[in-house]
């Protein structure tokens, strides 16, 4: 079963965290069953960056992000190349390193 790192993150996990994946099983969608909220405000349907997170190892081994998804990572926060959508990204059969970026920006609602 791979394993999901997740580098501390000041809000939502301060001290990291390492859990099991099910390959075919979202980032998002572990994170959220491991209890780390990570924002996803259009509910992964691939239409915002809330659920942004950066792939420190292991990126290759994910299937590649499609345009929809590239598109809305250029609107991210802190964009880097081994930047995915938390909801688009699913995990293959290797170990993952993932950084939960440090602000994220909601464009479904800018007025908040
Ligand atoms: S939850 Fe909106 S793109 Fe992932």
């Amino acid at each position: 079963m791979p394993k999901i790192v997740v580098l501390p993150h000041d809000d939502l996990c301060p001290e990291g965290a390492v859990f099991e994946a099910n390959s075919g099983e979202t980032v998002l969608d572990v994170a959220l069953k491991n209890g780390i909220g990570i924002e996803h405000a259009c509910e992964k349907s691939c239409a915002c960056t809330t659920c942004h997170v950066i792939v420190r190892e292991g990126f290759d081994s994910l299937e590649e992000s499609e345009e929809l998804e590239d598109d809305m990572l250029d609107k991210a926060w802190g964009l880097e190349p081994e930047s995915r959508l938390g909801c688009q990204a699913v995990v293959a059969d290797e170990d993952l390193v993932v950084e939960i970026p440090r602000y994220t920006l909601n464009h479904a609602s800018e007025d908040h």
